[in-house]
């Protein structure tokens, strides 16, 4: 199953939002797990480098560039050791998940979807080189950076991507189109039906953060958005 499939299989696509956001600790294992329960076809999680004790990049699971809104901690991600991370606990006595953790916790859901969004500098070779070595989950990659995108994109040729956009820019389908992109993740809230119309002739599937209100998601369905990034995955499965 490809990205391409997992658009084309739902009238409007229900992506979970660090998991489920809003209903377990974000970005943790406990919160992709519920994201599954719940039946979202497609996760969404945050990727940062950071290093082990001997010097190894690895990629742990995170979004925010400090750990105290979410953790037991204190102090920048990018400070930490892996070792050290590990041991900081979010809400619910939960572990902060490196991408591997998550990859092997949905290979047994083959038709869960997984957009891996690269935070920060570096992460491209390393997400990369996990994506090459897992072949059971469908995986679109996106980014805020581009440029750090557009690298994913040179290292690996066929793994999905999607250019993210916080704010509307006129050169949208451009971007996407050179970076040989199967969709464009845009913030909900620079969308009009407009805009959406334009975006509609590159016929690439547009999906939409974070939307947690029925009546949002409503119109934006109505623009022709193809699906939405939500913390309440609850409130839209099995609509
Ligand atoms: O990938 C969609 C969305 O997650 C982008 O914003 O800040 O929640 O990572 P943010
Ligand atoms: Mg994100």
């Amino acid at each position: 199953m490809t990205i391409n499939d997992v658009f084309r299989a739902s009238d409007f696509l229900i992506i979970g939002h660090r998991g489920a956001a809003g209903l377990a600790p974000e970005n943790t294992l406990a919160s992709f797990r519920l994201a599954i329960e719940l039946g979202c076809p497609m996760l969404e999680l945050d990727v940062q480098r950071i290093y082990s004790n001997d010097g190894t990049p690895r990629l742990c699971v995170f979004h925010d560039d400090r750990v105290d809104r979410t953790t037991n901690g204190k102090g920048l991600v990018k400070d930490y050791t892996v070792e050290d991370l590990i041991k900081l606990r979010c809400a619910n006595d939960q572990p902060i998940p490196m991408l591997e953790d998550v990859l092997d916790l949905i290979r047994t859901y083959p038709k869960v979807a997984l957009n891996i969004e690269l935070k920060g500098q570096q992460t491209a070779e390393l997400a990369a080189e996990l994506i090459t070595k897992h072949t059971y989950n469908p995986i679109l990659v996106s980014s805020f950076h581009l440029e750090e995108l557009a690298k994913f994109r040179r290292i690996d040729k066929t793994t999905a991507v999607a250019p993210l956009f916080a704010r509307w820019r006129k050169d949208i389908a451009a971007v996407a189109q050179k970076l040989d992109a199967t969709a464009i993740n845009i913030a909900a809230t620079s969308i009009t039906q407009n805009r959406m119309t334009g975006l509609l002739e590159g016929n690439l599937p547009v999906a939409a953060y974070t939307v947690n209100s029925a009546s949002q998601a409503a119109t934006l369905k109505q623009y022709g958005v193809s699906g939405i990034f939500t913390d309440y995955p609850d409130k839209f499965v099995n609509i």
